[in-house]
């Protein structure tokens, strides 16, 4: 008898906690739930690091499933998209101006936001969701994820002004926080900040004397990826989720002790 088949008269009258393996497993397309018992019963399933057995239940919103030892997202109702912004498209859900919005690039359904903003005119990688808890974690000044840029400016940049970037610059709102300044090439800087304020890289550049020609976000936190053209997307896969969710204190994923 598998345990899908378990007549209800047998359970032991205690209301059950968590959410069925197969079924959470079954709903993240891993096949009918009588394949996902087999991979169950196989003991390629781990929960929080042990082999799960047929009647386990898990709570999608805190167990970490694994099958094969690579980790699954067990929230069938989030989804998570790396976009590649183009330039001249903004990062928002509607515009007034009816310019070209982040949000007409995906799928219309589930309805997703963008993580943070990126100018109209700054390109690259922007991620887009329905995790409110994720988004609050990756924008929050406090949580400090990472976010890495290219940037091409006006002319070569001085080793003094290199340094300012590095160690802060006096912008309207405050100083900026310390950053990772380095110069590649003459005019072009790779810049990674954790503070994300308003037009952030564009002020400093301009604070050292030298306007922002090109801007390309190339990182956030852990998730970077060059393959994406323009205007391309693609899911978040789950260990890329649960990466950005680690590096942004958010422990829903976080295996129990
Ligand atoms: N800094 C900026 O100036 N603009 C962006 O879009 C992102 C960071």
């Amino acid at each position: 008898m598998t345990d899908s088949e378990r007549p209800w008269y047998l359970d032991d009258g205690e209301a059950p906690e968590g959410e069925r393996l197969q079924k959470v497993l079954a709903q993240r397309g891993w096949g009918s739930r009588r394949a996902c018992e087999l991979l169950i019963s196989e003991g390629r399933v781990a929960v929080n690091g042990e082999i799960a057995v047929l009647g386990r239940r898990v709570n999608p919103d805190s167990d970490r499933v694994e099958i094969d030892g690579v980790a699954i997202g067990v929230r069938p109702d989030l989804v998570h998209y790396l976009l590649n912004k183009p330039r001249g498209v903004v990062s928002t859900v509607h515009d007034p101006h009816g310019r070209q919005t982040v949000v007409s690039l995906l799928p219309p359904e589930p309805a997703v936001h963008p993580v943070g903003r990126l100018d109209a005119d700054t390109e690259g990688l922007l991620i887009l969701t329905n995790d409110g808890e994720l988004t609050f974690a990756v924008t929050h000044p406090s949580r400090g994820v990472e976010k890495e840029y290219l940037v091409h400016v006006s002319g070569r940049v001085s080793s003094g002004n290199i340094r300012r970037l590095r160690e802060g610059v006096e912008l309207e709102d405050g100083r900026t926080a310390p950053a990772v300044v380095s110069q590649p090439q003459p005019g072009v800087l790779r810049i990674t900040i954790h503070e994300g304020r308003n037009r952030q890289v564009r002020r400093m550049c301009a604070a050292i004397g030298h306007e922002v020609v090109r801007l390309v976000r190339l990182r956030i936190g852990p998730i970077r990826d060059s393959s994406l053209s323009p205007g391309q997307w693609r899911h978040l896969t789950s260990d890329e989720v649960i990466a950005l969710s680690s590096a942004s204190g958010v422990d829903r994923y976080a295996p129990k002790a």
